[in-house]
Order: C-alpha cells, then sequence, then structure tokens
C-alpha cells in the first residue's frame, strides 16, 4: 500500500555523507527513508537543514576526515543557528559524548544501532532537549522493518545481521558495531521483494560474516537456507553477499554457487595476510592452507568464479619473509582485485598494544608493492575476457564518459561500452574489446531482458 503523502508537510531538506562500507550506505538508505516524506535529500550542505554525516572507524584515516569535515560545518551553523548537523555510524560509536564536547555544533551523535532512532534525536533537539548522543548497543536490537524502501538504482543492499563476534585482533568493528545479531528471514524477504518491485535486480546481502547467519537464533535458516529462499523471488535477477569469512566458508555454501542460478559466481574472501604467524596474531582462525584449500575446492566447483580479497601489510611483527608470503599467496591465488590496507592502531583493538610495529615507510613500500602485484595480475585476468561475450546488467551512463553506458559481469567485472537508447537496468550481452586496469571495455552485442 503507497503511504499518503500529506502536503501540509513542510519540506525540510536533508543532505548525507556516506563513508566506510556498504552496511554504511545502507544505513544511511535507511536513515533518508525514516525522514520521509518530511525531508528531501539535496546535494549540497549549504542547502539542508539537516546535515547527516555517516561515518567509519575501520582505520585512523577515516576518522580523521570525519574530524576534518565535521569541523569544517561549524561556518554553516554560525550562519544558520536552526541548522541540525549529526554524526552517526562507527565513529559517533566509538567517541560518543567526546565528540559533542569537541565540536558543540553538532547536535546529534548516533551509533550504528542509535541510527534507527533519529527521529526521536530530532524531535528532542528541535525541542530544545539536544545535543542528543545515543550510542546504546543492546544483544536484542532488532532491525525495524523496511516499510517502504525507495530506491531509483538497479542494485541494492540489504543488511542481514548487524555486528561482529569474530575480534580480530587488530579491528574495532565488534566494538562500534556490537555483537553479532541475525535479521529475522521473513523481513529480509519483505524488505527484497518491496525492492525488487521498485525496479531493483540485483541484491547484495550484507554481514561481517555472512556465514553465521542464523547460527545463534533457534530456527533460523543456515545461510545457504536463506539464499535459496531470496533467489526464489520474482524479479530478481542477480544475488550476491559480502563478507565471508574464510574460516566459516562451508561446503554448503560453496554449492550454493552451482545450485542457485541467481547467485553469482564472486566471492569476497578477505585473508589478509599469507603467513601463519601473522594470521595467528591477528586471530583470524584459519592457517595460509586452509584457505588455499579453499579457494582450490571452490574453483573446482566453479572454474570461472571471481575471487577478490583484503590484505593488510605492516601488521605488529610482520617481518620481511611474513610480507613475502603474502606476496606469495597473491601469486599463487591470482585474485581478480584486492583491496589492500596499510595496518592502523585502533581503540579498543587488542593489536594496539602488541609489540614491533612497523614503522611508517616500510608499510608505504610493502603497500606500494603489494598494489604493483596486484595490478599486474588483475590486468592478466581482464585480459582473458578480450573477444569474449559477456553478460552485464546496465547501471547507467558511464561515470568518465557519459556517452558510454556502464555495468558489471556476474563476476563483478566493471564494463564500459557504447550503446544507442537508454538502457540502464537492461540485462545485455557486450563483446569486450579491451583490457583495462580496472575494468573492461566494449561494444554492445545484443540485449536479453
Ligand atoms: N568483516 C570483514 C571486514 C570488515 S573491515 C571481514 O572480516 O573480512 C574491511 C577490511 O578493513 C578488513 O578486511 C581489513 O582488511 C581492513 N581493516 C580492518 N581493520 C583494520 C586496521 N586496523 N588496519 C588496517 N586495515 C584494517
Ligand atoms: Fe573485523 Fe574480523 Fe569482524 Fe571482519 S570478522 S568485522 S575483520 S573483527
Ligand atoms: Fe567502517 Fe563501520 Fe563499516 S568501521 S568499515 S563503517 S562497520
Amino acid at each position: 500500500m503507497k503511504r499518503q503523502e500529506a502536503p501540509s508537510v513542510a519540506q525540510r531538506r536533508v543532505f548525507i555523507r556516506t563513508f566506510g562500507c556498504q552496511m554504511n550506505e545502507y544505513d544511511s538508505r535507511r536513515m533518508l527513508e525514516s525522514l520521509r516524506p518530511e525531508y528531501t535529500p539535496v546535494s549540497a550542505p549549504e542547502d539542508a537543514d539537516l546535515i547527516i554525516l555517516n561515518t567509519c572507524s575501520v582505520r585512523e584515516k577515516a576518522e580523521v576526515k570525519v574530524y576534518s569535515l565535521a569541523g569544517r560545518l561549524k561556518h554553516l551553523k554560525r550562519r544558520r543557528p536552526d541548522l541540525i548537523i549529526a554524526v552517526c555510524g562507527c565513529v559517533a560509536q566509538q567517541e560518543g559524548q567526546r565528540l559533542v564536547e569537541r565540536m558543540p555544533h553538532i547536535d546529534i551523535v548516533l551509533g550504528p544501532q542509535g541510527i534507527y532512532r533519529l527521529r526521536e534525536a530530532l524531535a528532542k533537539v528541535r525541542a530544545g532537549e539536544g545535543p542528543v548522543v545515543d550510542t546504546d548497543i543492546r544483544d536484542d536490537f532488532c532491525l525495524p522493518s523496511a516499510l517502504s524502501p525507495e530506491v531509483k538504482a538497479v542494485k541494492a543492499f540489504v543488511t542481514i545481521m548487524q555486528g561482529c563476534n569474530n575480534y580480530c585482533s587488530y579491528c574495532v568493528v565488534p566494538y562500534v558495531r556490537g555483537p553479532e545479531i541475525s535479521r529475522r528471514p521473513g523481513e529480509i524477504l519483505a524488505e527484497i521483494r518491496a525492492l525488487v518491485s521498485q525496479g531493483v535486480r540485483e541484491v547484495t546481502l550484507l554481514g561481517q560474516n555472512v556465514n553465521s547467519y542464523g547460527k545463534r537464533q533457534p530456527g533460523f535458516p543456515t545461510f545457504a537456507q536463506l539464499l535459496e529462499r531470496v533467489a526464489q523471488i520474482d524479479g530478481l535477477w542477480r544475488l550476491r553477499f559480502t563478507t565471508s569469512h574464510p574460516k566459516d566458508l562451508s561446503p554448503e555454501l560453496m554449492r550454493a554457487f552451482v545450485e542457485i542460478p541467481i547467485l553469482c559466481e564472486h566471492l569476497h574472501l578477505p585473508v589478509q595476510s599469507g603467513s601463519d604467524r601473522i594470521l595467528a596474531a591477528m586471530n583470524r582462525g584459519y592457517r595460509r592452507e586452509d584457505y588455499l584449500k579453499k579457494v582450490e575446492r571452490l574453483r573446482e566447483l566453479v572454474p570461472e568464479i571471481a575471487l577478490t580479497t583484503d590484505i593488510i601489510v605492516g601488521f605488529p611483527g610482520e617481518r620481511e619473509e611474513d610480507f613475502q608470503a603474502t606476496l606469495d599467496l597473491l601469486k599463487e591465488v591470482e585474485f581478480d582485485e584486492i583491496f589492500s590496507f596499510k595496518y592502523s592502531d585502533r581503540p579498543f583493538a587488542r593489536a594496539r598494544s602488541f609489540p614491533d610495529k612497523v614503522p611508517e615507510e616500510v608499510k608505504e613500500e610493502r603497500l606500494a608493492t603489494v598494489h604493483n602485484l596486484q595490478l599486474e595480475i588483475s590486468r592478466r585476468r581482464y585480459r582473458r575476457l578480450v573477444g569474449q561475450e559477456v553478460e552485464v546488467l546496465v547501471e547507467g551512463r558511464g561515470k568518465s564518459d557519459p556517452r558510454q553506458w556502464t555495468g558489471r559481469t556476474r563476476q563483478n567485472t566493471v564494463v564500459n561500452f557504447y550503446g544507442g537508447q537508454d538502457l540502464t537496468g537492461k540485462l545485455v550481452k557486450v563483446l569486450v574489446e579491451e583490457a583495462c586496469q580496472h575494468s573492461v571495455r566494449g561494444r554492445l552485442v545484443g540485449t536479453l531482458h
């Protein structure tokens, strides 16, 4: 049923800026939805009555960025005292009260659970009861139902579980996102059905460790069973998920790639390091060999599967030979793409107090080495596509060249191509003609859907 939008509601404007992972993107969409119909989104902070920064704290650099951006908003507030500024998400959870102490122009601070109470916080601020700091984390927190999602894109994210219980020694996430809690399957299915009715064709299910979906809640399906149920939804063409933790990647989930036709052949499987000593210090719960075996098994089952990963260089105590083991692993697996990061000390995380911190210059050097090695590998993998016809779900106009269309293959490779009429939302066949650094280019040869 469509919600009646009262014409008498004064139109307020909201500007939102999202940092960090896809979960934050999901949360930002949910915040905007919760503000409808009172607020319409705008693209410049100067035009807004409410400014929301949805923040990330995974590395120090991300946190510093938030402080500097929030600081720059002070002059807007001075000009327009009725402007409301909200800092939400992981930095908000981490810093809490400190944020409003350091920056009195901030009205609202909401952690990842608190953002679902945004309307209450706004009401308090308007009643003169600000600033509001809501960083409560409850073990039995349930994401409220998404009654009327509004998505104009072809793809959408859907969070299926909050939080994380893994406590990798470098990571702040379990502390800022709270414990692992799975959403009820009925809620997830209802939200995806609603998204599909808005024209969404591809959904990515999100969790810090999707393999453990439902394990702590009696009567819940396993993750693989949930995928099967989602795949039954009419009108959904593609299904993805992230992130899968290597220690919990089950044979059942591997088989899902074979058994569920709409499940795309791409797996993001963060390895972090190729050295057993470092993996143990990171508390990852698997050894290099376990990881390699799982990759081998997966490729036996699904030869065309694309693999991507995350790498941390310069973890405390990482010696030259440990780093070499990471490079060797990258050469052995040949990932399609990787995301590589310099280790960063985080509040609450155990590794913060580990000895033998790696100097910044060494981290820089190792990051550059990893980066260059992977560029070569990715380029080689993309070159294999030249001359092949690939299936592309078109997302819209190209970013660098608006005469082109852009979309992704099932393996998640970005494809840019020329073609005539509006192809957004269409499933097309493209002949790949050229491999670029992080994408391929080609020409349209047919429309499938
Ligand atoms: N739950 C996901 C990861 C979420 S964080 C998983 O376990 O794979 C995304 C990535 O950020 C991690 O995979 C890791 O590579 C990186 N990361 C997390 N904490 C970090 C830190 N303190 N320093 C550098 N990189 C970090
Ligand atoms: Fe962080 Fe590890 Fe949890 Fe991923 S699994 S969010 S890296 S603690
Ligand atoms: Fe960042 Fe929070 Fe996501 S720390 S990576 S936004 S879970």
